[in-house]
């Protein structure tokens, strides 16, 4: 895809969030907020047999933390725990295509940051 073709589709996971909203039930909730701008999200998640079952967010970002969130439900669907563990920066940058400066980055790596709460807190739960 070309840097345009990744801005539209930055623009289009924006505009049309994916998984956007609440789950019926769910095993964890994670929070975390942008300090430098106050953006927050949420993610709802539910595990079955050591995978992501399904997943939600809700809150509110710029274009590039929201599609971020948008992408990566997309992307952590059916996925073993272990490897939603071992996502990183490379991966949530590949997945927007672009280059991003050093405060953009932060906006980009928000929401993995809260799905890898979620995970954290619902393998503790697990183990207690
Ligand atoms: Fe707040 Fe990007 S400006 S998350």
């Amino acid at each position: 895809m070309s840097i345009d073709m990744y801005q539209e589709n930055i623009l289009d996971h924006y505009e049309n969030p994916q998984n956007f909203g609440h789950l019926d039930s769910c095993d964890v909730k994670a929070h975390d907020s942008n300090p430098l701008c106050g953006d927050t999200f949420d993610f709802e998640l539910k595990f079955k047999d050591g995978k992501i079952d399904d997943v939600k967010f809700s809150g509110h970002g710029c274009a590039i933390s929201t599609a971020s969130a948008s992408m990566l439900t997309e992307k952590i669907k059916s996925l073993p725990i272990e490897e939603v563990k071992k996502l990183e920066q490379k991966d949530i940058l590949e997945l927007l295509g672009i280059e991003l400066s050093h405060v953009r980055i932060k906006c980009a790596m928000l929401p993995l940051k809260v799905v890898k709460l979620g995970v954290y807190e619902y393998l503790d739960k697990s183990k207690k």
